[in-house]
């Protein structure tokens, strides 16, 4: 599995600006803690890369945008197979991750947790200080996790 191409390819239908709130610098950020989490939650590592490029991928907006998860589900389903080899169960688990990833479960598979646990911890980014309780997994709620991806999704504010 080649990240950098499939990134690129997704990228070329990318609807809104790569730099935005949920471009390419979110996608790095939730790869970054996905796989940090992962360490203690077990989670797939594949599905876990693969979320951080598909769950916001298919965006129209930058704010309410109900379909995107879904839309960003399907493209992965038309990626399988020539950008990537996945087994079934672990690829239900990243079209169960992408698809519900806006509707504040707790409740999933570990590797499903581990998803939208990494995406729930970058929200420091439009000034939205995670909640351990809105959290899935024991170590994302640790506040040393919150503390050091709070800190990493604010990077560059002084520069806007
Ligand atoms: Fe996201």
């Amino acid at each position: 599995m080649n990240m950098e191409q499939i990134t690129l390819e997704v990228l070329k239908g990318y609807a809104l600006h790569h730099d935005g709130t949920h471009g390419i610098s979110h996608w790095r950020r939730v790869r970054e803690n996905g796989l940090f989490l992962a360490e203690s939650t077990g989670a797939d590592t594949e599905v876990v890369e693969l979320f951080s490029v598909f769950h916001d991928c298919r965006r129209r907006n930058e704010g309410r945008d109900p379909g995107h998860g879904a839309r960003g589900a399907q493209l992965a389903v038309e990626m399988r197979g020539e950008w990537f080899q996945m087994d079934d169960e672990p690829f239900e688990h990243l079209l169960m991750a992408c698809r519900a990833h806006t509707a504040g479960l707790t409740e999933a598979h570990p590797t499903v947790q581990t998803c939208w646990d990494a995406d729930r911890l970058d929200l420091g980014r439009v000034g939205v200080i995670p909640r351990a309780d809105r959290l899935c997994t024991r170590p994302a709620k640790d506040p040393d996790t919150i503390k050091w991806a709070l800190a990493r999704s604010q990077e560059g504010w002084d520069r806007h």
